[in-house]
């Protein structure tokens, strides 16, 4: 939910070891030095019951990078939104592109997984985006639209209690970032899509993520709709986390 600060959240991908995590984690809270935003780190499934002990006692909230639409039973592989619970999870990104295009998640699949999450209580950071292809032909609204819609139809009037990241595809690990102006653009368009769903758009944060790093992030979250970002390659270097924290908290 769009809190009083920005909601910044690391995805961490499938990168780590319970060495390489140990020392992130340290580095990072011993950087931390407010607390005007809200810090996420999302973490491969293996890794959530150690980052639930490394975060303990601190600002930093712990995050999955999926969860099954599934309640329980014979999936294979998957990961119920209950068991993430158990291990104190508070967020999960759900519909990330890198899903869409491997692992053949549709709208209606993504959407099942957000309203999996809320029922658990789990934030779904539901993300959406368009590929190159697809700005380029001028759907990038459409192509958002559609991806979202799937979600308010699943969720109705929780839909107020989901965070949505605008990832566009040709931005993300590409070190192409959206200009703070196509930024704004899309999450206007997202956020007025949120408006005719709900009354309480407004506490609905939208996130850019997309080669989101240091020197950029200032300027993407000075943007009026830009409610954080999630960022992948950046997160797993405290110095540069750090520094987009910093960032937030202005
Ligand atoms: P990136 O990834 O910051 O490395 O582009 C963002 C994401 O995929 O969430």
């Amino acid at each position: 939910m769009r809190a009083s600060g920005k909601l910044m959240v690391g995805n961490w991908k499938m990168n780590g070891s319970l060495a390489a995590n140990a020392s992130l984690v340290a580095d990072i809270l011993a950087g931390i030095d407010n607390v005007s935003f809200q810090a996420v780190v999302c973490a491969p499934f293996v890794y959530l019951s150690q980052l639930q002990s490394l975060l303990v006692g601190s600002t930093v909230a712990l995050g999955s990078q999926d969860v099954s639409m599934h309640e329980a039973g014979a999936f294979t592989g998957e990961v119920s939104a209950s068991m993430l619970r158990d291990f104190g999870v508070r967020y999960a990104i759900v519909g990330h592109s890198e899903r869409r295009q491997y692992h053949g998640e549709t709208d209606v699949l993504v959407a099942s997984k957000a309203q999996r999450a809320l029922a658990a209580g789990i934030t779904p950071i539901v993300c959406v985006g368009e590929s190159l292809a697809e700005r380029e032909a001028g759907q990038t609204e459409a192509v958002v639209k559609r991806q979202l819609a799937a979600v308010i139809h699943a969720n109705g009037h929780c839909i107020s209690e989901i965070v949505v990241a605008y990832e566009p595809v040709w931005a993300i690990g590409t070190g192409r970032t959206a200009t703070p102006e196509m930024a704004q653009q899309v999450h206007a368009v997202l956020r007025s899509q949120l408006q005719a769903a709900t009354a309480h758009a407004e506490r609905v944060s939208i996130l850019y993520g997309g080669s989101m790093n240091a020197a950029n992030a200032a300027d993407l979250l000075a943007q009026p709709d830009v409610d954080g970002g999630l960022i992948g390659g950046a997160a797993l270097k405290a110095p540069d986390f750090l520094s987009m924290l910093k960032a937030a908290s202005c």
